[in-house]
C-alpha cells in the first residue's frame, strides 16, 4: 500500500515539476520572441508611418525626446507640427527640420500647465491638416533633484503636462486611421519613492494608453505607450550617452521602429533589458523599504552636489 502511494506521490511531483518547467520554458520563449520581434526584427520590418497621414503633431518638440521624434518622423517623410512653450525654440527646430529633411512644418506655441483651456485653440490650428500621428511627449520634471512629495513645487502643473486626457480634441481628428504615441516612463512601471508624483502620473499615462488602445484599435486608431529608462536630455542634465543611457536621437529611431510591433514598449532593447533586470533584482518590497528610501535620499544629496558643480563649471566656462 505504502509503495503504491509513494509511487503516486512521485508521479504527482514529476508531473507538477514537468508542468512548471514547461510553463517557464514557454513563457520565456514567448518573451524572447516578442523582444526579438520588437527590438531586432523591427529594424528591417518597419511600419510605413506615412500611411497614417501627411502630418505628425509632436508636443514638447523643441528639445530632448520630442525634438528627436520630430526629426525622425520628418526623416521618414512626414510633415511636422511642433508644439511647445518657446516661440524662438520652435522656429529654430522648424527651420532645422525644413532644411535637413525638406518637409513642411507648422508651430503652435502653448503652455500645457495652463490646463484644459488651451485645447480648443490647438484643435482649431490643426483643423485642416491631414493628421496621422500624435506624439504626446510633453512632460516636465518638477525639480532638478529627487524630492519628497511635500517639497514638490506646483504639483498640479505636473499632472497637466503629463496626462494627455484632455487631448480628445486632437485625438478626434485621427479618424479611421491614426497613431497616438504617449510618452510614459519606466518610473511609471513601479512605484518610485522620491519621484512619487512623476511616477504616479506616468502609470496613469500607461493605463490610459493601454485601455484606449484596446477600445479604439478596432476603429483603426493605434495607441502606443512608450516607457523609457534614462535618455540623455535636459531632464537628465544631458549626461553623456552610454550602453544604458540612450541619446535622444538613437532612442527615437529605435522607438519608432517598434510601432506596429508593440502597443507598450520600453522603446529600445537596452531599456527593455534594464526593465527585466530591475523587476528581478530590485523588487517592490526592496525599493519601497525605509532602507532604500534613506539610500535614495543620500543619492539625491550627492547628485545635487554634482549638478551644482556641473552648473558652476559651465557658468565659469561661459565667463
Ligand atoms: N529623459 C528621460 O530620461 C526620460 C525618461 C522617461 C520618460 N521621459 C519622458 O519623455 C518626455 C520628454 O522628456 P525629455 O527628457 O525629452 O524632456 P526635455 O528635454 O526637458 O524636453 C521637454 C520638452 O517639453 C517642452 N515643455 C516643457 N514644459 C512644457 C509646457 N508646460 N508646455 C509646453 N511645452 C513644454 C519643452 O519645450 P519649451 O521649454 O520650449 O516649452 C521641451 O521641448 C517627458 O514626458 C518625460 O517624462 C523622459
Amino acid at each position: 500500500m505504502d509503495t503504491v502511494s509513494d509511487s503516486m506521490l512521485v508521479r504527482g511531483l514529476v508531473f507538477i515539476g514537468g508542468f512548471t518547467v514547461l510553463y517557464y520554458m514557454l513563457k520565456w520563449s514567448w518573451i524572447c520572441w516578442c523582444g526579438f520581434r520588437v527590438y531586432v526584427l523591427s529594424k528591417v520590418w518597419q511600419t510605413d508611418l506615412k500611411a497614417y497621414g501627411q502630418w505628425a503633431v509632436v508636443t514638447g518638440a523643441t528639445s530632448g525626446i520630442g525634438k528627436a521624434y520630430a526629426n525622425e518622423l520628418a526623416r521618414r517623410g512626414l510633415d511636422i507640427v511642433l508644439v511647445s512653450r518657446s516661440k524662438d525654440k520652435l522656429h529654430i527646430v522648424a527651420k532645422e527640420i525644413e532644411s535637413q529633411h525638406g518637409r513642411q512644418t507648422q508651430i503652435i506655441q502653448t503652455d500645457f500647465t495652463e490646463g484644459h483651456d488651451i485645447y480648443p485653440a490647438i484643435a482649431e490650428a490643426l483643423r485642416d491638416l491631414d493628421i496621422g500621428i500624435l506624439v504626446n511627449n510633453v512632460g516636465m520634471n518638477y525639480s532638478d533633484k529627487l524630492v519628497h512629495f511635500l517639497d514638490i513645487p506646483n504639483p498640479e502643473q505636473v499632472g497637466f503636462t503629463h496626462t494627455p486626457t484632455h487631448n480628445n480634441g486632437l485625438c478626434i481628428q485621427l479618424k479611421g486611421n491614426g497613431l497616438i504615441i504617449n510618452m510614459s516612463s519606466e518610473a511609471g512601471a513601479q512605484p518610485q519613492p522620491m519621484l512619487s508624483l512623476y511616477s504616479a502620473t506616468k502609470i496613469f499615462v500607461t493605463y490610459f494608453s493601454r485601455s484606449l488602445n484596446s477600445e479604439y484599435k478596432s476603429q483603426g486608431i493605434t495607441v502606443q505607450c512608450v516607457a523609457p529608462f534614462m535618455v540623455s536630455t535636459n531632464m537628465t542634465h544631458n549626461l553623456p550617452p552610454n550602453l544604458l543611457l540612450k541619446s535622444a536621437s538613437a532612442f527615437a529611431r529605435e522607438a519608432l521602429n517598434t510601432v506596429g510591433h508593440s502597443s507598450y514598449t520600453s522603446g529600445c532593447a537596452s531599456h527593455a533589458l534594464q526593465n527585466i533586470a530591475l523587476s528581478i533584482f530590485f523588487p517592490d518590497w526592496l525599493r519601497l523599504s525605509s532602507y532604500c528610501v534613506k539610500q535614495t535620499e543620500k543619492f539625491a544629496q550627492s547628485m545635487e552636489k554634482k549638478i551644482d558643480e556641473m552648473t558652476e563649471r559651465s557658468a565659469s566656462k561661459e565667463d
